[in-house]
């Protein structure tokens, strides 16, 4: 059995992380081994850079190349060694959110983040990336109910209408990737969609 890359995505306050784990136990109630794991983060190094990524004022080209410095040490410690022994990765976010965040949301040049994308990645890519879609103004009140706030959920409506913008973007250009799950739906809805695309589209 090959590995699987399958990536969450979305919008602070859509509810991907909730539907990690549950993905998890069903994928291994069928025999198969799962790592779940997360961005920025993922390994010792990455969770050290992801501190300073939420919590240090800096400037979009550092937190861009801090997000990929983390994402390097992550894929070849972590994603790539999984995927090599078969095993599936679930990871909550990857690029697509470099892409919405940096580049719609921080006004990042795109090329920048192509090229840092093809030199960290070198051609790999999620089989699989369930984006979690919702209104940025219902993910604010979600978020106002659940913590406290980081650099990103910090940031205003405005923000987040361009992240949302940018998933859009990055689905228009690799449709086939892709699955935008309606995240407004109840929980028990939006985990029937997620099983609904691993059972369409994983062992495709
Ligand atoms: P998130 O995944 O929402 O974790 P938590 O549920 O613990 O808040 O938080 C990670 C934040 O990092 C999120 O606001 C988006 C941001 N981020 C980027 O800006 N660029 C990236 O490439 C990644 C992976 C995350």
């Amino acid at each position: 059995m090959s590995g699987r890359f399958i990536t969450f995505e979305g919008i602070d306050g859509a509810g991907k992380s909730t539907h990690i784990e549950p993905t998890a136990a069903a994928l291994r109630a069928t025999g198969r081994s799962v790592v779940c794991t997360r961005e920025p983060g993922g390994t010792e190094l990455a969770e050290r850079l992801r501190e300073l990524v939420l919590h240090s004022a800096m400037d979009g080209v550092s937190e861009t190349l801090l997000v990929f410095a983390a994402r390097r040490d992550h894929v070849a410690k972590v994603i790539a060694p999984a995927l090599a022994r078969g095993e599936v990765v679930l990871c909550d976010r990857f690029t697509d959110a470099t892409f919405a965040y940096q580049g719609f949301g921080r006004g990042q040049s795109l090329a920048l983040l192509e090229t840092l994308e093809a030199a960290v990645q070198e051609g790999l890519q999620p089989d699989l990336t369930l984006w979690f879609d919702l209104e940025p103004q219902v993910a604010a009140q979600r978020r106002a109910e659940a913590r406290a706030a980081d650099r990103f959920e910090a940031e205003d409506l405005a923000f987040f209408e361009r992240v949302r913008a940018g998933y859009l973007a990055r689905l228009n250009a690799a449709p086939e990737r892709f699955m935008r799950i309606d995240a407004s739906l109840g929980r028990s809805e939006v985990a029937l969609r997620v099983a609904q695309a691993l059972r369409e589209r994983l062992d495709g």
